[in-house]
């Protein structure tokens, strides 16, 4: 079984660490604040060095970038596989992937969609971008993560760009569900009374997606079921119930403005894909 680092001990980094051990990969750890290595079956090292050299992978996972450079020994790590595990943007992605090639170091960026519960489970999904063959190399240690660990692509941003898009599809819908909760209360509908009804709405989300998709994808911008004219009036009463509650409105305001900006460049009979024209 191939020896893994892990650097960085916070809720992921141990979850990380315990999974690989669970698979039965001999595992060093390091963490800054000492002690944080309980539960874990793992050899502790007391310097970053120490725990780089012990293995020819080191995952790193810590709180961002700027943490994983301040941490990460270069020397130590010349010759082996870097997989960088803390969340950032593709542009961090792309400027470590740079650091690392200038410093003789293999690097993939990772992206973890999963919480901590879900690591080296099923529902576990880990995104990975980097060269094919050093993914290819590691891929079966990796797969100790997650069941569904998937290689993105070669470019080392694009894994940090899935993330990116899917997590602002997700904290705008969260918004979207928290304000949904304030205002049903602010009505005196119960939580309970439309989260069953919030959830069949969102069953039509998956055809709305492929829809969107195919739409973007083909820059077919077609009002046919429902122009962005129909979605301002729509918008605009939804705002007016919000406003009537003294609730915050920033949310469903700023989307309403997208909508309008698209209006007035003379698209309000296009559908809501126009809004991902550039
Ligand atoms: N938790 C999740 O569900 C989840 C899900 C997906 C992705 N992630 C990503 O995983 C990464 C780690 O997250 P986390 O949940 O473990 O908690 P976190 O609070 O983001 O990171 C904690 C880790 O960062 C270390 N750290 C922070 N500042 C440091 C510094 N200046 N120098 C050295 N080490 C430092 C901590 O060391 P100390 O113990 O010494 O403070 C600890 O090991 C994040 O980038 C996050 O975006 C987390």
């Amino acid at each position: 079984m191939t020896t893994v680092t892990v650097l960085g001990l916070g809720p992921m980094g141990h979850a990380l660490a315990a999974a690989f051990t669970a698979a039965d990969h001999p595992t060093t750890v390091w963490n800054r604040t000492p002690g944080k290595e309980n539960g874990l079956d793992a050899a502790v090292a007391a310097t970053t060095a120490e725990a780089i050299t012990a293995s020819p992978l080191v995952i790193v996972c810590v709180r961002d970038y700027a943490v994983a450079r301040s941490i990460l020994d270069t020397d130590a790590l010349k010759g082996r596989t870097l997989v960088n595990l803390s969340g950032g943007s593709p542009e961090q992605a792309r400027a470590m992937a740079t650091w690392a090639a200038d410093h003789g170091i293999d690097y993939l960026d990772g992206v973890i969609m999963a919480t901590t519960d879900a690591i080296g489970g099923p529902d576990a999904a880990l995104f990975f971008s980097g060269p094919a063959d050093v993914y290819e190399t590691h891929r079966s240690t990796l797969a100790a993560l997650g069941e569904n660990s998937l290689h993105v692509g070669d470019s080392p941003g694009r894994a940090a760009a899935f993330d990116a898009s899917l997590q602002d599809m997700l904290w705008t819908s969260m918004s979207g569900v928290i304000h949904m909760l304030a205002l049903a209360k602010a009505e005196g509908i119960a939580a309970a009374d439309i989260a069953a009804h919030a959830k069949a709405l969102l069953g039509f989300f998956p055809a709305m997606i492929d829809l969107l998709a195919g739409q973007v994808a083909t820059a077919n911008y077609s009002g046919d079921a429902g122009t962005l004219h129909a979605t301002a009036a729509t918008m605009d009463h939804i705002l007016d119930a919000i406003r009537a509650q003294n609730l915050d409105n920033g949310v469903l305001a700023a989307a309403r403005a997208e909508v309008q900006r698209a209006i007035d460049a003379g698209h309000g009979e296009d559908g809501f894909a126009r809004l991902a024209a550039r």
